[in-house]
């Protein structure tokens, strides 16, 4: 048997042990076992391909797989046969990659071989090289003649074993390829590969590094055009926190400038965080036909990854995706719009006023679309939205008109471990008002400010499904509540 068709059949086997309401309803998680980043996030023959990280084995990361599902519309998901396993004599596990339709009609997943040879003095040597799988949208087959990029191809200064996670697209005519990499410094660096048929690939340039500046090691670059800007996401790992920003130690970060496809030079102008909560890392975009650019991440951070959810089979969720523009100098990030054919029952509450605190009798649950607009009188007063409530446990949300932030507390969700439990963030200075945007899925919340100008993403595993209610405590403030409930029939069939 293969360890392809040695972990379908553990899958097989478990995977009907997990009840759908232990599961979020519209964000993805592993069949079994462990999830991690997403890769090869592509349209292929008319649906959207999201493949993962896997260990099925176990909740905790292991020997890499490919997990794979698909969808049309970025809510209601679709379980795949597993893609890949580390079954050839390069690889140890298959680290994470992406994907592209080919012109033979072919979807092509370009991944990183990760190998480890025991020496004699039982120590281990890594190598980290780039390969290729094909396939139909269902099967996956590798190629033959991989790896097509080995540490041989590295430029001098850069280190064969740190060397991963390519993003591939085309442009021009060309095939391009993004991939992690540390130099001699020890920090971390973009190399730049290109190919005219993304089999035979030739080094470019280092098209950024870190210096030291952000964190060390960069892992799962992505780049892409986004308005009149380029932009390059990178997850640098132990990342010093500046002031409010770079709090997650393994972060991401977006540079937003200029790139000239002819020398290959990006010229960076700004460094943004992409999300400020605690559980956002490895971010992959593809770009629809429609033009929108979306983004997806593993909705984790890896320092809280150890400290498992309490008592399932499964560990690891995906965000859900977002729409990426970029205007009046930042980006946005708003849910994908597809989540509106979802809405069920919705509610719209107008001008109320908070004095003490309030709630709404159709404002509440644990799988909702809701939009608060705030308007306080008394700027010295903070505004607190509880959500994920029962008499014992909430998640808090505390607006600062005074210093203009947003306060985030999960300390009183339940949780069974000692995790990060707070944090804070600045929202624009719009003269005491603030529009948040949340997404609740049983077991995380993710929540936008002022339109998207921030984000912010909290896995919630361990807040007792009875915890519903929402409340909003405030001193003569105005507010507008939006809520939709998210309901989907036969979602992600096993
Ligand atoms: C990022 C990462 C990648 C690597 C993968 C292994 O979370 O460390 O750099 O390819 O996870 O699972």
């Amino acid at each position: 048997m293969t360890l392809l068709e040695k972990a379908q059949q553990f899958e097989d086997r478990f995977k009907r042990e997990i009840p759908e309401d232990k599961r979020p309803l519209f964000h993805v998680t592993p069949t079994v076992g462990w999830l991690n980043d997403p890769n090869g996030f592509s349209g292929f023959k008319g649906e959207y391909h999201l493949f993962y990280q896997y260990h099925p084995y176990s909740t905790k990361w292991g020997p890499m797989h490919w997990g794979h599902c698909t969808t049309k519309d970025f809510i209601k998901w679709e379980r795949k046969p597993i893609a890949l396993a580390p079954d050839e004599a390069y690889e140890s596990g298959c680290f994470s990659g992406s994907a592209i339709e080919t012109p033979q009609g072919q979807h092509l997943l370009m991944y990183t071989a990760m190998k480890q040879v025991e020496k004699e003095d039982g120590t281990l040597e890594e190598t980290q090289s780039q390969c290729i799988a094909l396939g139909d949208g269902t099967t996956y087959k590798k190629y033959q003649g991989n790896p097509v990029i080995t540490g041989a191809d590295v430029p001098a200064g850069s280190s064969p074993v740190d060397f991963r996670d390519p993003k591939i697209w085309k442009e021009d005519g060309k095939y391009y390829a993004v991939i992690a990499n540390r130099t001699d410094d020890g920090s971390g660096a973009i190399l730049l590969y290109s190919s005219e048929d993304a089999y035979t690939w030739a080094f470019e340039t280092v098209l950024e590094r870190c210096r030291w500046e952000y964190g060390d090691m960069w892992e799962c670059p992505d780049m892409f055009v986004l308005g009149d800007k380029r932009l390059l996401i990178i997850s640098p790992m132990n990342m010093e926190a500046q002031d409010l920003e770079f709090h997650n130690g393994h972060g991401v970060i977006a540079m937003v400038g200029s790139y000239d496809k002819t020398s290959h030079v990006f010229q960076r102008e700004k460094v943004c965080a992409l999300d400020y909560g605690f559980d956002f890392y490895a971010p992959q975009t593809m770009e629809t036909e429609d033009g929108r650019r979306i983004m997806i991440a593993w909705m984790q951070g890896w320092e809280g990854s150890g400290c498992q959810a309490y008592q399932t089979k499964w560990f690891g969720m995906m965000t859900l995706p977002r729409e990426i523009t970029w205007k009046e100098n930042r980006i946005y990030q708003q849910p994908v719009r597809e989540i509106e054919k979802y809405y069920g029952d919705s509610c719209t509450y107008e001008n109320q006023k908070v004095d003490g605190e309030v709630s709404f009798p159709k404002v509440s649950g644990r799988t909702l679309d809701m939009t608060v607009d705030i308007e306080v009188a008394d700027k010295n007063e903070p505004f607190y939205i509880q959500l994920a409530k029962n008499d014992k446990n909430y998640f808090q949300v505390a607006y600062m008109p005074q210093t203009h932030t947003v306060q985030i507390d999960r300390s009183k969700a339940g949780n069974r471990h000692d995790i990060v439990s707070r944090r804070e963030f600045f929202v624009s200075d719009r003269g005491g008002k603030l529009r948040l945007r949340f997404i609740i899925d049983r077991f995380s919340v993710e929540i936008f400010a002022n339109d998207g100008e921030q984000a912010f993403t909290s896995t919630l595993y361990e807040t007792p499904m009875d915890a519903e209610n929402i409340t909003f405590h405030g001193k003569e403030s105005i507010i507008t509540v939006k809520a939709h409930k998210i309901e989907i029939s036969n979602r992600m069939p096993l």
